[in-house]
């Protein structure tokens, strides 16, 4: 969304982690309103199996370590995103035919990696908005980790950095849990959120149209709206502090300081989740506001320049990335699928 006066969201209630116990039942219809629904029978085509060493740590820790998300597949999503704003008109915005072909292109890539996938309709200005949601099958259906990012893009432009640099790390990420065979404990759910630009609508419907009692299996939202800024900044989420530990550790055993993200809490899909209770966290590589010296310091860039100048413009291109923000950023999110999706 544009900006609005930075204001602090009242702090969630922390959660237990385990708190329900629960029968398993089936983690379809966990969303309300859905207008195509297409189970994927068609699973694992393009996933081997995973490679033997993975399966013997597996019975052997308690948790295995995320893999190490190819930044040249994360950027050859993005790749693709900028060809479909090039085709349609420079944007991928909310009711514009690039945001349809963006939504497109992503649930046939997780289709074809064995997810369950629904768009969810909704109307936001008159016009068509769609989430996409994304199961991968199996995990305890009572206890849903989850991960989003907004597809929709500024009218003004191709919006690579804002949002599809979340949006290609999360589908990635999506991926290579699929090709790991990955078998978490909680069960993963990923969302491409419609019409954040106009307000965190998309996100917004989708908690508003859960039922409370699929509302409450949600143990964790995780937000990443920007994470390859090119005058990057590296800023976290402080809402639960377990989900933000996650992602400090990560960095900290990077060698890389990190903040907490203060740009605009509440500016992003988190918040509607956040709104209900549910405890959220996420990265951030900063958008409008300036860098400073010591910024500038720690983790390089320019001092005195915004950390997008491309920020809701055109030239938010695939020019438009700092490769390393955006595959720190992808690895870090992967780490916290493999962590928070299997808790010790
Ligand atoms: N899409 C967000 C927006 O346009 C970008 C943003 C600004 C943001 N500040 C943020 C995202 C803080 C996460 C956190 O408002
Ligand atoms: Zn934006
Ligand atoms: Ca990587």
């Amino acid at each position: 969304m544009s900006s609005h006066p930075t204001r602090r969201t009242v702090s969630s209630p922390r959660r237990a982690w385990l708190r329900r116990a629960g029968t398993a039942t089936a983690a379809a219809g966990a969303i309300a309103g859905l207008v195509v629904a297409s189970p994927t029978a068609t699973a694992s085509p393009s996933a081997p199996a995973p490679a033997e060493a993975r399966t013997v740590s597996q019975s052997t820790s308690s948790a295995l370590a995320a893999p190490d998300i190819s930044l040249t597949n994360v950027k050859g999503h993005l790749n693709q995103l900028q060809s479909i704003a090039s085709r349609n008109g420079g944007n991928r915005a909310h009711g514009r035919p690039g945001y349809r072909a963006s939504i497109d292109y992503i649930k046939a890539k997780l289709d074809a990696a064995g997810y369950t996938t629904s768009i969810q309709q909704f109307t936001a200005s008159g016009t068509t908005g769609y989430n996409l949601i994304a199961d991968w099958p199996g995990g305890d259906p009572q206890n849903v980790v989850m991960a989003g990012a907004h597809l929709d893009s500024v009218s003004a432009g191709p919006g690579i950095n804002d949002n599809g640099s979340g949006s290609a790390a999360i589908l990635e990420t999506a991926l290579a849990v699929s090709r790991e065979g990955l078998k978490p404990t909680q069960h993963l759910r990923f969302a491409w959120w419609g019409a954040e630009e106009l307000g965190i609508l998309g996100s917004r419907h989708y908690v508003n149209t859960l039922p409370s009692t699929e509302r409450s299996k949600i143990d964790a939202y995780l937000n990443f709206d920007m994470v390859g800024s090119p005058n990057p900044g590296y800023f976290v989420y402080d809402d639960d502090r377990r989900l933000e530990a996650v992602f400090k550790d990560w960095f900290a055993a990077k060698g890389v300081s990190t903040e907490i993200e203060t740009e605009g809490d509440g500016r992003s899909d988190h918040a509607s989740f956040q709104r209900v209770g549910i405890p959220v966290g996420g990265l951030f590589t900063g958008a409008g506001r300036t860098k400073t010296a010591a910024q500038a310091q720690k983790w390089g860039g320019t001092a005195g320049q915004a950390f997008d100048r491309c920020y809701h413009r055109s030239c938010d291109t695939t020019a438009n990335i700092n490769d390393t923000a955006l595959d720190r950023n992808s690895d870090a999110i992967a780490h916290a699928i493999w962590t928070l999706g299997a808790p010790s």
